[in-house]
C-alpha cells in the first residue's frame, strides 16, 4: 500500500476521535492534510480548531472550519498531528514541517494526543530523521556548539523561517537513547525555542495505517 493511502487511512481513523461539541486541536503536514477535509464533514458538530501553524490555518479556512485561538478555548480534549518519527513507546521526532513550536504548546494543552503515522515512521530507537531545533536566529551558532558538545551535528535549515519569527537547526548523527533526558538537557540551551522531541509530552494514542498500535 502506498505511504499516501497509509496516511490517508490513519487521518480517516482519526474521526472516531472527533466528538460532538469540541475544540479540535489540528497538526500540521501532509497527514493532518487529509485529516483537515475529513473534518469539514463534521464542521457543524464541532465548535472548531486551535491550529498549530499559520498552514494549518489556511486550509482549515479554506474549508469553512472555524479557527479558534488557544488563549479563549482553555485546555482541549484532543489534538491530532502527525510525527516523523515514533518509537514503541510512543515518543516522537516532530518538526519536518517547521512547526514544532505551535504543535507542542497545543500538544501540551490537550488531554489526548493522537498521532497520525505510516510504516515509515515506525522506529525502535529515535535519530536517524535529523532531530528539528528551532532556535532564535542571534543565537543560532551558540545553539549549534552546545549541540555539537552533546554528540550532534546540527544543520541550518536554509530558507527557512518558523511562524515565530525563528530559524530551524536539523541535528543530524543523534541516537537518541534517553529522549527524555535529552529533551530536557537541549531545553535548557538558552536560545532554544523548542526541540522537536516529544517525549516528556509523548502521544497518547498511535493510529499507524489506519490501526491503532
Ligand atoms: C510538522 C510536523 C509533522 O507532523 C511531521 O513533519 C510529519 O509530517 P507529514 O504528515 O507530512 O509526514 O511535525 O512540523
Amino acid at each position: 500500500m502506498s505511504q499516501d493511502e497509509q496516511k490517508r487511512r490513519s487521518a480517516q481513523a482519526a474521526m472516531r476521535y472527533v466528538e460532538d461539541g469540541a475544540v479540535i486541536g489540528v497538526g500540521t503536514g501532509s497527514t493532518v492534510n487529509r485529516f483537515i477535509p475529513l473534518l469539514a464533514e463534521r464542521k457543524h458538530d464541532i465548535e472548531g480548531a486551535v491550529s498549530s501553524s499559520e498552514a494549518s490555518t489556511a486550509l482549515l479556512k479554506q474549508y469553512g472550519i472555524r479557527v479558534l485561538e488557544l488563549n479563549s478555548t482553555g485546555d482541549l480534549p484532543v489534538y491530532i498531528d502527525g510525527a516523523d518519527e515514533c518509537d514503541p513507546h510512543f515518543r516522537l521526532i516532530k518538526g519536518g514541517g517547521a512547526a514544532l513550536t505551535r504543535e507542542k504548546i497545543v500538544a501540551g494543552a490537550s488531554r489526548k494526543f493522537v498521532c497520525l503515522i505510516d510504516d515509515s515512521k515506525r522506529v525502535d530507537l529515535l535519530g536517524a530523521f535529523p532531530l528539528p531545533i528551532e532556535v532564535i536566529p542571534m543565537a543560532r551558532s551558540f545553539v549549534a556548539r552546545q549541540i555539537v558538545k552533546l554528540g550532534g551535528q546540527p544543520v541550518l535549515r536554509e530558507g527557512v523561517l518558523t511562524d515565530n519569527g525563528c530559524q530551524i537547526l536539523d541535528v543530524h548523527g543523534m541516537r537518541i537513547t534517553h529522549p527524555e533526558q535529552l529533551e530536557r538537557d537541549l531545553n535548557q540551551v538558552p536560545g532554544v525555542v523548542t526541540v522537536g522531541l516529544f517525549a516528556l509530552r509523548k502521544a497518547d494514542v498511535v493510529i499507524c495505517n489506519g490501526t491503532e498500535l
